[in-house]
């Protein structure tokens, strides 16, 4: 099993989920974290220290969100492994919760 970042990590980009990552599974996009499958050991830290609730269990992923799976897998392969936490985006408290964010995801 692996854990997964939604869509609701677009354009907020907090990052308090890398700071309790024991192995250093977050990989960083412009505007967007993803978690690499391979890497995950199913600690469960990072779900409840996201401030927008963007992080599941693949198997407890919010209906609409399962495309994510993939997503991850897909971009961990390509983004930088970060495992310091920064400030979040611009504007992020102002995009936690907007619907339709993956039309924003920067890749
Ligand atoms: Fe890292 Fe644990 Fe979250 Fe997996 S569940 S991404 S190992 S903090
Ligand atoms: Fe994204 Fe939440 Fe981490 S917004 S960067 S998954 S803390």
């Amino acid at each position: 099993m692996t854990f997964v970042v939604t869509e609701n990590c677009i354009k907020c980009k907090f990052t308090d989920c890398v700071d309790v990552c024991p192995v250093d599974c977050f990989h960083e996009g412009p505007n967007f974290l993803v978690i690499d499958p391979e890497e995950c050991i199913d600690c469960t830290l990072c779900e409840p220290e996201c401030p927008a609730e963007a992080i599941f269990a693949e198997d407890e992923l919010p209906e609409g969100q399962e495309h994510f799976i993939a997503l991850n897998a897909e971009l961990a392969e390509n983004w930088p492994v970060i495992s310091e936490v920064k400030d979040g985006l611009e504007d992020a408290d102002e995009w936690n919760g907007k619907p339709n964010k993956i039309e924003l995801l920067e890749k």
